[in-house]
């Protein structure tokens, strides 16, 4: 290995050999280090290009195979990672502009007064190089952090968005803006009160000790049929005080806890129950039969009407012992495959004459439905129980155009049926709308009825694996849904 391998090479692409003399008693007075190599063609230049790193390339505007413009553009397309410096025949400024905009990172002149000066040249050129290079490496990390960080940021299915002071929109991600039914960058600048309540943010004091306290602030709020937990984070920004917004709905995890609370609920009640409705049944048995023994062998009228009474109030008790063990869920399903829309005619017929004498019309809207694995009996059951509410409810509050709808719809991405209940009665009121599914909750006089009705519903469709849920809108009725999940396959 030769010495010239270990030192940086600078090569000088120039076809007169003027001044390479001065130009190498310059370096070794200025700058050590370098090993200076001459060639006196383009052909020449290009080959140690290729074949040699080089720390720097001088270029003559004239060669004598090539013009050194058109060098400089062959030596920029071979992407060598160091600095081309044009050495002009004149000191025309035209020509450093143009050797500049070719991509050269300087010109000099190639004249006795600038010999000298060639090592300071060659230093700048090499600092400006790298510091460019440098700086291009960091645009690119730079931008490609932001674009990382954008992703991140619209992949977040939270609402995000960041505020300053006055309550502009600073940032806003994609699902925000999705919802909003904008591009995120046409939000930058509005006032959050003109996105029509679908975002909510507390009062400027609220706001004012986040960014004081440095600590977040986290509510929750109901906004629409939603509710959100919102959390807020201080940004600080340039001493301009902004605020970060996440609101996460957590409507469906807030039904899923309160689902779980009940199920826990009904399953420590169903226990209690049936070991008290199992006990109550054999005294009632007992005094069923030898009511009925008495009624035979009495001869006078007035004690047979008592006893008529006793056998009908001990038949009541019985029926409601029935419905308590219903309730706890005694009995084993036996499922089979079936049809829920003929299911639902089934119960509609079982109650056409009431609903004729009551006035109410039956309106279906059937989806063509495969066959699930049910126990049609005890879907029957939670059919009925939903209907004999909405006929009730419809009587009792003497509304006009009574109407019950059944829909059913098949959820092919999410396999399972949707069956839609509807009535246009009075509805359920807002406050004893989560109560409605609990075991004897009723809003019905004492004695007629025992508030188990919806809790059997309940019972049947959990352990069908599925979900029933109620919505009740201001003035329009109540509609059950019940979800029946098809056999996994
Ligand atoms: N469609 C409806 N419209 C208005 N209120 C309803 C409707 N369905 C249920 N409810 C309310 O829910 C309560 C509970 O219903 P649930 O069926 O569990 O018991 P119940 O009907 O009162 O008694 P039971 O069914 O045991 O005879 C009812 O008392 C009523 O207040
Ligand atoms: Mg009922």
């Amino acid at each position: 290995m030769s010495v010239t391998d270990t030192v940086a090479k600078i090569l000088f692409i120039d076809g007169s050999s003027f001044g390479h003399d001065l130009i190498k008693t310059s370096f070794s007075r200025y700058l050590t280090g370098y090993h200076l190599e001459f060639v006196s063609t383009a052909e020449q230049g290009l080959e140690v290009i290729k074949r040699d790193h080089v720390k720097a390339v001088f270029v003559s505007q004239e060669l004598p195979d090539m013009d050194g413009f058109e060098l400089l553009r062959e030596v920029k397309e071979l992407k060598i990672q160091s600095p081309v410096i044009m050495m002009a025949t004149d000191g025309a400024k035209r020509v450093a502009i143009k050797a500049l905009k070719k991509g050269a990172e300087d010109c000099v002149t190639k004249s006795l007064k600038t010999f000298d000066a060639f090592p300071l040249i060659l230093e700048r050129a090499i600092f400006r190089y790298e510091l460019n290079r440098e700086m291009a490496k960091r645009d690119k990390l730079i931008i490609q952090s932001q674009k990382r960080w954008r992703a991140i940021f619209d992949a977040i299915v939270d609402f995000i968005f960041v505020i300053d002071d006055d309550y502009r929109l600073i940032k806003v991600n994609n699902t925000l803006a999705k919802v909003l039914g904008m591009h995120p960058k046409e939000l930058i600048g509005k006032r959050c009160n003109e996105l029509n309540n679908t975002i909510d943010v507390p009062d400027e004091r609220c706001l004012k000790d986040v960014i004081k306290d440095g600590a977040p602030y986290i509510y929750e709020k109901n906004i629409g049929d939603d509710t959100y937990q919102i959390s807020i984070f201080p940004l600080y920004d340039d001493d301009k005080p902004m605020t970060i917004h996440v609101m996460k709905n957590i409507t469906e995890m807030r039904r899923l806890k309160e689902q779980l609370y009940h199920s826990e609920k009904l399953a420590s009640l169903g226990l209690l129950v049936s070991g008290v409705a199992h006990e109550i049944n054999n005294p009632l048995t007992g005094i069923i039969a030898y009511t009925e023994l008495l009624g035979m062998s009495v001869v006078d009228e007035e004690t047979s009407k008592k006893l008529g009474k006793i056998l009908y109030s001990a038949e009541r008790c019985k029926k409601i012992v029935e419905n308590l063990l219903t309730f706890s869920r005694q009995k084993n399903p036996s499922k089979s495959l079936e049809s829920i829309n003929d299911i639902i005619d089934r119960v509609v017929d079982f109650r056409a004459y009431w609903l004729g004498v009551n006035n109410i019309e039956i309106e279906k809207d059937y989806d063509e439905l495969s066959t699930v694995l049910v126990d049609s009996q005890q879907i029957q059951q939670a059919i009925l129980n939903i209907l004999l509410n909405a006929e009730q409810a419809m009587v009792d509050s003497n509304v006009d155009n009574r109407r019950i709808k059944f829909t059913t719809r098949y959820d092919r991405d999410n396999r399972k049926i949707i069956i839609k209940i509807s009535d246009n009665g009075p509805g359920i009121p807002q406050n004893i709308i989560s109560s409605i599914f609990d075991p004897f909750f009723t809003t019905k006089p004492a004695g007629s009825g025992t508030g188990l009705g919806l809790s059997i519903s309940h019972g049947i469709i959990v352990e069908h694996e599925g979900n029933i849920m109620v919505k009740s809108p201001k003035g329009k009725g109540a509609t059950f849904f019940i979800e029946l999940p098809l056999a996994k396959k």
